[in-house]
């Protein structure tokens, strides 16, 4: 009997384009769909997905009408996010049954058994430089009203921009500009289990607030390991990938699957009996 009762299936960083348009040659949509189906076959029973933001690579209707399109008749209620690549406004046109907090941004908790998925938005259009994430103090307010009285080890926060420095220069130029105030909260809660992130385009762990703290993969384009370059935009065709958190009495776990690797197939080496 497995300790583990409930799965969800975490994305990041999907980037969905305009139809036809690519990324390094990659194109969004399919890899999105690649990851979708490959989830589907294998956790039709999880309990949600989650999108961890850059739902659109440059937050226009298109990209999103065509993502709308890609979420369509999935077997798991969708819970979406915001990164730095999406624009707040556009993504409420044609998103707007999203829930907000009472200050308008796209912040929810989502239960899960008895566990809470805090799903925190770190879009930030006024702080320069462009693309770099802020969590500002109504939001802060906002996730410390929900992470009072909650059990501990009970909540897996998710943000785009993940809140400690990662060691890619490039990156942690346009990382999340407060982090030490959200860390603060995060140590101050005995509820924080874990938190999840994305932004980078690479599997990376780290510690938020003295907590473990996961970024994962895009489904699409990844970032290669480069710990001198400040360009942020450097990319590299590996596969797509997404999560698979696993919550129950064994408490959280964060599982990733690559996509599209040449052989999926599962075989049995007897020399490890
Ligand atoms: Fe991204």
């Amino acid at each position: 009997m497995t300790d583990f009762a409930h799965k969800v299936i975490i994305l990041t960083d999907i980037h969905i384009t305009k139809p036809g348009r690519t990324i390094i040659g990659l194109d969004p949509t399919e890899r999105l769909r690649a990851c979708l189906d490959h989830a589907a076959r294998a956790h039709p029973d999880a309990a949600a997905l989650v999108v961890m933001g850059d739902l659109t690579h440059h937050g226009v209707k298109p990209e999103y009408e065509q993502l709308q399109t890609s979420l369509a008749d999935l077997p798991w209620p969708v819970h979406l996010m915001l990164g730095n690549h999406d624009l707040r406004a556009k993504f409420l046109e044609s998103f707007p049954e999203t829930p907000l907090d009472p200050n308008g941004f796209v912040q929810q908790v989502v239960p899960v058994g008895d566990h809470f998925l805090i799903l925190l938005d770190s879009h930030d259009s006024q702080t320069l430089p462009f693309h770099g994430g802020h969590y500002c103090d109504d939001r802060l307010d906002w996730l410390r009203a929900q992470l009072d009285g909650k059990p501990p080890g009970s909540c897996i926060l998710a943000i785009h921009h993940p809140p400690f420095q990662t060691g890619f220069p490039g990156m942690d130029l346009i990382g999340l500009e407060n982090r030490d105030a959200l860390n603060q909260l995060i140590a101050e809660h005995d509820a924080v289990a874990m938190t999840l992130a994305g932004h980078i385009h690479r599997t990376m762990w780290g510690v938020a607030g003295g907590k473990p703290c996961a970024v994962l993969k895009s489904s699409c384009h990844q970032a290669p390991i480069d710990l001198v370059s400040e360009n942020s935009s450097l990319s590299i065709d590996e596969p797509g990938a997404y999560g698979l958190l696993i919550l129950g009495t064994g408490g959280a776990v964060l599982l990733t699957e690559d996509v599209g690797l040449p052989s999926a197939d599962v075989t049995e080496d007897a020399s490890s009996k």
